[in-house]
């Protein structure tokens, strides 16, 4: 498959004299992709019915005829002033009750009508305008659903429709008490219209109530997502693609994937390690510059799981950003590494964001390729670089590889709503036990918690799992690789109550979780072979091989069988010796990685990408700061 190069451009920022410059000089520095369109609905409709779409048909076409494909973007994601005078009631409501206001972006509740509507209607309007126009190449919807907080909103309109939710899904509301437990505190109701969103309660909401609203919320951005796509597949060949964010775990973007064509998300490495991250500040020092070294990594492997195969990057950082708490440059040469080692994953196309730095407005002090006054960039070189080296490289190949790993948004959300210790944070764990794979050398696959076929594994792992699905339990039990499980997996109902049997209930496993502990972050427990135990521990009453263990004598790793049962949250210590014991059990071959030293194989190269501050040796040779290496396989 030919890998593309592109970046996301606004033409309505900019004079229509520059745009036939400007798309020339993407093409002559090797960008065949632009995005465009996704933010300009004032100006595609400036007042209520007044369509102007003829500078964005001229836009279109100057990009098309110097040799760029389009991806039109669905501009729901910033609906204009006048549509709030038109639906007041369509901004979304926080935790507090307080609408959001106009003046930034997202403004608007995925559950009110009138709103869905309006998004139906452009949707439509640009769908049989462009379906066609043959240099629109692909389609994305909206941007960044969830982005800012705003996948869940406390409006009247949620309130409506979660109350018709419920009712479709438990059909009365004695079978509704029953699932949710409401005879505790006297919480059961008679009528589906009495149930109120889970905001504002004197104290915790049953949890069963707010999983269930998370779970309602989600189904809202699928719902939403799906009405645009069915109109834009009617009216258009070209493929479907949302621009997904990092660690952002509020809907299930599996659901939203199904729907769509290609995954696709927005990587701001730098942005990430500052904002998203809870590492300490040794670690963000180290990488500063550069960005976490697996947490690109495991976004990839996550949409390419989304996309099932298809995925891209939508948004590259190319400099500076304006959001995090502070805003370094990359160090030279990892505007390339990023891209490299997003098509070292699979990646199809790379977009930088943006091209052009705007002088005005929320994000003027966020680098592009160009600068505001048109001049180059230090990204633009980097970008033209990977774009040189794209037209010689062979086929970068796709990968099998050896281990899978678990991710699922409803464990997401069952553990913010239960937390029952400050230290538990579904993505965490599983993000911790992705980079303790990493830093073995290997690479791994996203799967979602659905999966049932587990045949091309050897090692499969799901901490944190709310639920065993029945297709995941029905393949562990054939599994002829290693399952390790747990801590808390598969220790609910999927409506957040407690199982019988005990947990943790897994094929071939004789093991009884008694109960289980959260502690204080500086009181680990140690692990009789090194490393300890943090933030969870269950207590296990079991017959089976133990083969780590508390100082204190309490089962951690559980059972000798293909599925194992991991009791608490290994250190990082005790995670490198466990996950590399499991290898060496199932012959997985681990290539240990120092540093920010990170490797990826496909079938035909394998590459090597420097993280760190420092040189680093691989493969006999030195690997520089922000380096990226292959050799064919
Ligand atoms: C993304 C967003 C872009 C732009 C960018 C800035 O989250 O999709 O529109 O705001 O961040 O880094």
């Amino acid at each position: 498959m030919k890998r593309a190069l592109g970046v996301c451009y606004y033409p309505e920022h900019w004079p229509e004299e520059q745009w036939s410059e400007d798309a020339t000089k993407m093409v002559e520095n090797g960008l065949t992709w632009v995005r465009i369109g996704e933010f300009a609905w004032s100006r595609m409709e400036p007042t209520p019915g007044t369509l102007q779409l003829d500078w964005l048909d001229r836009a279109i076409e100057v990009l098309g005829t110097a040799g760029l494909q389009v991806i039109l973007g669905t501009p729901t994601a910033t609906p204009p002033r006048w549509m709030i005078d038109k639906h007041p009631d369509m901004l979304a409501v926080d935790e507090n009750g307080h609408p959001r206001k106009f003046g930034s972006r997202r403004h608007y509740c995925f559950s009110h009508e009138g709103y869905r509507k309006e998004s139906r209607r452009i949707t439509e309007i640009l769908a049989k305008r462009y379906g066609k126009n043959p240099h629109v190449a692909a389609w994305q919807t909206d941007n960044e659903y969830g982005c800012h907080d705003t996948t869940i909103s406390y409006s009247n309109a949620a309130r409506h429709a979660f109350q018709d939710w419920l009712a479709q899904k438990y059909q009365s509301t004695d079978a509704l008490n029953r699932a949710w437990g409401n005879v505790f505190w006297s919480m059961d109701y008679d009528s589906f219209d009495q149930i109120e969103l889970p905001n504002l309660t004197v104290t915790e909401p049953n949890p069963s109530h707010a999983l269930a609203f998370r779970r309602f919320s989600s189904g809202q951005v699928v719902a939403f997502n799906r009405e645009q796509a069915q109109i834009l597949k009617a009216y258009s060949d070209a493929p479907l693609i949302h621009n997904y964010m990092g660690r952002t775990v509020e809907f299930d973007h599996y659901d939203v994937g199904a729907d769509l064509d290609i995954a696709s998300w927005d990587s701001y490495p730098l942005g990430f390690l500052e904002d998203r991250m809870e590492d300490d500040d040794a670690h963000k020092r180290a990488y500063a510059q550069q960005g976490d070294p697996d947490f690109q990594a495991f976004h990839h492997d996550l949409y390419r799981a989304v996309g099932k195969g298809r995925w891209w990057v939508m948004e590259q950082q190319p400099g500076p950003v304006n959001w995090a708490p502070v805003n370094p440059a990359p160090l030279p040469g990892m505007c390339r590494l990023w891209a490299w080692e997003a098509f070292a994953h699979g990646a199809e196309s790379v977009l930088y964001f943006r091209w052009r730095q705007a002088p005005f407005a929320q994000e003027q002090m966020h680098a592009g390729l160009l600068r505001s006054d048109r001049g180059d960039a230090p990204a633009l070189a980097e970008a033209a670089q990977v774009a040189r080296e794209l037209t010689k490289m062979a086929e970068v190949g796709t990968t099998q590889a050896p281990v899978g790993l678990v991710f699922d948004y409803a464990s997401a959300w069952a553990w913010q709503v239960q937390p029952q210790g400050t230290g538990f944070d579904y993505f965490r764990i599983v993000f911790e036990v992705y980079r303790g794979l990493r830093k073995l050398g290997l690479d791994m696959d996203i799967l979602p918690p659905d999966s049932g076929d587990l045949s091309a594994y050897k090692l499969v792992l799901a901490p944190g799992l709310l639920t065993l699905s029945d297709p995941l339990r029905s393949a562990l039990k054939s599994f002829q690789g290693t399952g390790l499980i747990g801590p808390r997996s598969n220790s609910k109902t999927s409506e957040l109550t407690i199982l019988e049997p005990l947990p943790p209930n897994l094929p071939g496993l004789a093991a009884t979780i008694t109960r289980s502990e959260t502690f204080r972050a500086d009181m680990d427990r140690p692990l009789q072979k090194g490393g300890a135990i943090r933030h969870w521990l269950d207590h296990v009453e079991t017959s089976e091989e133990i083969t780590e263990a508390t100082t204190a004598g309490d089962p951690v790793l559980i059972g000798s069988g293909p599925v194992k049962y991991l009791a608490g949250w290994p250190d990082e210590a005790a995670l490198n010796r466990i996950l590399q014991t499991l290898c060496d059990a199932e012959h997985i071959q681990t290539t240990p990685l120092q540093g920010g030293l990170r490797i990826r194989r496909t079938d035909t190269y394998l590459f090597a990408f420097n993280y760190g501050p420092e040189g680093a040796s691989f493969d006999g040779q030195t690997i520089p700061p922000a380096g990226v290496y292959w050799i064919p396989k």
